[in-house]
């Protein structure tokens, strides 16, 4: 490592460190952050309660907990194609449609946009699948 790499890296520890407490669940932290496929299964599953009595909602309301299965839109009874790239190879395969999706399901199923860590972990998790 160069002397200026070294420090340049030092400096982003100590900035990392002094910062850690104050920043943790800040929006941008995750950026970085590797996508967990357990932890995306998981969320996957996750039931969502309501705030207007309707029932709750989790990815697996429309896509089903078995990705290489189809799915169902819970509001339109549409059929949806398997989420798993295993059995759907083109699933993934279009990052403004992934973008899109996940925009509009998170907000559907969580009541919010995803944060960059949660999306990379429901992507890592289909991914596997
Ligand atoms: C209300 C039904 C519904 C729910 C709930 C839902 N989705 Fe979807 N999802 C869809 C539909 C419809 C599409 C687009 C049609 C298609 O691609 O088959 C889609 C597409 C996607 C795609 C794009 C995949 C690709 O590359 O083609 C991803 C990723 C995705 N959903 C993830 C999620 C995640 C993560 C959740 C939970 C936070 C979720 N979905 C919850 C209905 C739903």
């Amino acid at each position: 490592m160069t002397e200026l790499k070294r420090n340049r890296s030092l400096r982003v520890l100590a900035v990392q460190v002094l910062c850690g407490g104050l920043l943790a669940g800040a929006a941008w932290l995750p950026a970085a952050h590797a996508g967990d496929a357990a932890a995306g299964a998981a969320a996957w599953v996750q039931e969502h309660p309501q705030p207007n009595g309707a029932p709750a909602r989790s990815c697996a309301t429309c896509h089903t907990d078995d990705l290489t299965q189809p799915g169902r839109h819970a509001k339109t009874g549409k059929p949806i194609e398997p989420m798993a790239p295993s059995v759907n190879p083109e699933r993934l395969s279009d990052q403004a449609k992934v973008e899109k999706w996940l925009r509009r399901n998170c907000r559907w199923t969580l009541g919010r946009e995803c944060t960059a860590a949660e999306k990379a972990d429901f992507l890592t998790y289909i991914k596997s699948q």
